[in-house]
This record gives structure tokens, C-alpha cells and sequence, in this order.
């Protein structure tokens, strides 16, 4: 299910006031935002993801969201709130030049950490809920493919829990089912930055890999088995 940026902006509100929003390590310190260390060494991913690509996405497309962030809300009231608190705020206000570069600050930042410790497979409680929800490994990376390829433009596809359940769904631009409360649980950036040097136009090879190749299944088994 793709929202559309409205109804994820609303959505967004409703969160504020509800459950707690799952969060990666982004310190919540107030501005200028920025740019955690990558993880792992920018030739950690190869050869599914080139040095040149991560290289590319962290120092320049990361980092070009997080200066320009910073230009935004400098001298605003954005400037002293956390980075989740701008995206709150600023998706109430619909203030949205604001919202995005907040947004996939918090996005990448996801992203690159969720390959942090090298590949892992899932451990038996995450593995229960795939083959639950999903009918096993290979139905969930049958469903991601189907997910990736439902996002028409930018977007992310975002593994997402509420309670024990799993949801499998692409979301356009910056918007992610954090915006609903949800606990983000794998995220893969479908702007064609993410992929394009090492994989053409195959988003779906770009997609299997970072899930089957790259990212560590145990530290996201944990963090859904903590909630959190
Ligand atoms: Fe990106």
C-alpha cells in the first residue's frame, strides 16, 4: 500500500499525539543538523554496492540534505527543535521543503546504519514472522520486488512493524510508515542515486541484494523483538 504525501503528512500529525515512533540512532541534538559517520568503510558493500555509490550517497546526496536542512531552518523556530520534531512540525505545517530534508536526513541515516556489523540472516523470532507474513524468505523478497516496483518516481520501500505484524510497502518521495506510528524496520532507497552506477535500471536486482546481501537481519531481528 503506497500512501500518497498527503495522507503520510497527515499522518504524521496523528503520530505526534500517539504511539511512539521507532527511531534509529540520530542524536536529538538541536541544530546544525549533522551527518552521522557511515558505519563501515565506504568499500564495505562491494560488490552489490560499489565504494563509488556509497561514497556518492553519503557525502553528497546525505549530506546535500542535511546542508540544506540547515539553511532552512536557520533563525526559525525549526532551529531548536530535535530532527524528528522538524519532521513532525513540519509536516503539520505542511511546510514541505522542510519536511523532505528533515525526512531523508532521517531516512539515510536509516539506511546506512541498518548495514552496520556486516550481513546477517534473521534469528527464529524474526524468521517466524517472515514465513507468517510473508510465507518465508523467498516470499518476501518476491513481495519486496512487487513493493519496489509500485513506487512511480522517488520513494523508499519500508519493512515496518505494528505489534507483531509485518507491512511490506513502497512510499513515495520521503515519506516513510514512521509517519503512522509504525517501527521502521528495514528501509531501501528507491531514488535512482541508491543504485544506478551498479545496477543500470535494475531496481530489482538492487533491491534482492541489499536484503539478501547486505543488510544485518539480526541487529533489525532485535530491535523488533525490543519494539523499539
Ligand atoms: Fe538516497
Amino acid at each position: 500500500m503506497a500512501l500518497t504525501r498527503r495522507s503520510a503528512l497527515a499522518g504524521f500529525g496523528c503520530a505526534v499525539a500517539g504511539a511512539a515512533l521507532a527511531r534509529p540512532s540520530i542524536a536529538r541534538a538541536a541544530t546544525p543538523f549533522t551527518r552521522p559517520p557511515l558505519p563501515f568503510a565506504e568499500d564495505a558493500l562491494e560488490p552489490h554496492l560499489s565504494a563509488r555509490t556509497v561514497a556518492l550517497h553519503a557525502n553528497v546526496f546525505h549530506q546535500g540534505y542535511v546542508d540544506r536542512l540547515n539553511l532552512l531552518v536557520e533563525g526559525t523556530a525549526y532551529a531548536d527543535m530535535s530532527l524528528e520534531e522538524v519532521i513532525r512540525a513540519a509536516g503539520d505545517a505542511g511546510d514541505l521543503a522542510v519536511y523532505e530534508m528533515a525526512a531523508e536526513h532521517y531516512n539515510h541515516t536509516f539506511y546506512f546504519a541498518q548495514f552496520a556489523g556486516g550481513p546477517s540472516p534473521p534469528g527464529p523470532v524474526l524468521e517466524e514472522a517472515i514465513n507468517r507474513e510473508f510465507g518465508g524468505l523467498d516470499g518476501f523478497a518476491h513481495e519486496l520486488v512487487i513493493a519496489s516496483s509500485g513506487v512511480f518516481g522517488t520513494g523508499w520501500v519500508w519493512l515496518s512493524a505494528e505489534g507483531e505484524g509485518l507491512y511490506l510497502e513502497g512510499w513515495p518521495d520521503a515519506d516513510s510508515p514512521h509517519a503512522i506510528g509504525r517501527q521502521l524496520l528495514m528501509g531501501i532507497d528507491l531514488w535512482e542515486h541508491a543504485y544506478i552506477f551498479d545496477y543500470d535500471a535494475r531496481v530489482e536486482d538492487y533491491v534482492r541484494a541489499v536484503a539478501s546481501q547486505l543488510v544485518n537481519w539480526a541487529a533489525i531481528e532485535q530491535r523488533y523483538i525490543d519494539g523499539e
